[in-house]
């Protein structure tokens, strides 16, 4: 039978792991999906596409008029892959702000959610879902199945234990190591041109982890890393200078944790060095006074923790800002960590923050920014720390 010639209803079914996300024609419309529970306790979450389109010549026996109607002589495919698609792993309170912003911006047509709380996962689903006549139009979906992420464009991993109050980052490795054996496998075997973009903690070892285990190429596995400590840093520049965030220009770099550094020799607000600012007389701020919101910017979680539990508006912003920069191939330089082996003179595969340019590819470089010899020596005892941790892990 001519398409053409057919009242045809696309939905988008997910039977099975091989036609999952494939959109199907039908000579009838399918009923609403249901919530598959499998024996295994797997539990999947598919949501119809209500693609009603009847050609030009087609005629309801009651006359009734169609919803829509293709032009005549159309040649419409069945399935038209949308632009982009992003899995987040993980929907606490991280993995939602990361979702709820990169929807909000646009950045996504296809959102798929996994998590292992069936009826968390399902309700976080839902409840995004129902914003849809204020959002973008984006295709939400969920599934403790990895492969409702097929062919994701970026993975974002925020799966997994958080700070306790007064944890360190790194204390959290043994609980999140043995979750990301299980889970990077699933997202390279569905994905596997997809980029990686890990947001867990301590998140430099965890990224190497996924690094190692994906064997995916550096440039596709990343790190939040000091992309939202420098945002912290630049925020409270930009508070004490009562300047616009936007036109302070900085970085921290190294570990995502105690041993992070800032880049203070080449911290700018609107092009004028901060210290050379700080050097002249009657200024507001001294170098002790800065260093001083350095501890302000590591201390900076650890306090949020203490008030509200936990993290999640600021490292969403921050997790959306990399997925533009990568999905729009924006080439717009980030702090993020990526192996940091041969630059700066750091000479081991440890994977830190850098400034790095970010596009559709990935990692597209790393750039060389001057940094004084006291910043330098920070940044390689921020590297041995991560370094002699991944040792005793033996990963
Ligand atoms: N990199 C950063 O800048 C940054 C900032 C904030 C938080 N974090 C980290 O993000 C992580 C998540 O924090 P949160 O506050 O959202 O925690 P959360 O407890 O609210 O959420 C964690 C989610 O992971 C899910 N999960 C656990 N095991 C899983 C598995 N095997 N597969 C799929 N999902 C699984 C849980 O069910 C839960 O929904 C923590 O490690 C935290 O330290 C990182």
């Amino acid at each position: 039978m001519e398409a053409s010639a057919t009242t045809f209803f696309s939905c988008s079914l997910r039977s099975s792991a091989t036609d999952r996300g494939r959109s199907l024609c039908f000579p009838q419309l399918k009923s609403s999906s249901k919530h598959l529970f499998s024996p295994s306790g797997r539990v999947s979450f598919s949501r119809p596409r209500n693609v009603l389109a009847v050609s030009a010549d087609h005629h309801e026996p009651d006359g009734a008029k169609p919803m829509f109607t293709t032009i005549p002589g159309s040649d419409l495919p069945y399935h038209v892959k949308t632009s982009s698609k992003i899995t987040v792993v993980g929907v606490g309170n991280v993995g939602m702000a990361c979702a709820q912003t990169c929807v909000t911006e646009g950045l996504v047509d296809e959102l798929a959610l996994v998590d292992i709380q069936a009826d968390k996962l399902r309700g976080e689903m839902l409840d995004l879902q129902h914003a849809a006549a204020f959002l973008p139009r984006v295709n939400i979906m969920a599934d403790s199945d990895y492969a409702v992420s097929e062919g994701s464009d970026i993975c974002i991993v925020t799966a997994g234990a958080r700070q306790r109050e007064g944890e360190s980052r790194l204390s959290l490795l043994g609980r999140n190591l043995s979750l990301f054996k299980s889970i990077i496998p699933q997202l390279v075997r569905y994905s596997p041109d997809t980029i990686l973009l890990i947001v867990s903690n301590p998140v430099d070892i965890l990224t190497y982890l996924s690094w190692k285990i994906s064997g995916f190429p550096p440039n596709r596995v990343i790190g939040t890393g000091t992309n939202l400590d420098s945002s912290r840093l630049r925020f409270l520049i930009a508070d004490k200078f009562d300047v616009n965030a936007h036109n302070v220009h900085g970085y921290m770099v190294g570990e995502h944790g105690d041993s992070s550094v800032p880049l203070w020799s080449t911290l700018t607000i609107a092009n004028m060095p901060v210290l050379s600012i700080c050097d002249k007389d009657g200024v507001k701020y001294s170098r002790e006074s800065l260093q001083e919101l350095h501890k302000m910017v590591v201390g900076g979680a650890y306090e949020v923790i203490k008030l509200k539990g936990y993290t999640s508006w600021a490292i969403g912003y921050s997790t959306a800002s990399l997925v533009k920069s990568l999905l729009r191939d924006q080439r717009r330089i980030h702090p993020v960590s990526v192996l940091a082996k041969g630059f700066y003179g750091i000479d081991k595969d440890v994977y830190l923050s850098l400034p790095s340019q970010l596009g559709r590819a990935g990692v597209l470089g790393v750039a060389s920014v001057q940094m004084i010899e006291e910043e330098r020596r920070k940044l390689h005892e921020s590297s041995e720390t991560i370094w002699d941790i991944q040792n005793q892990l033996q990963i």
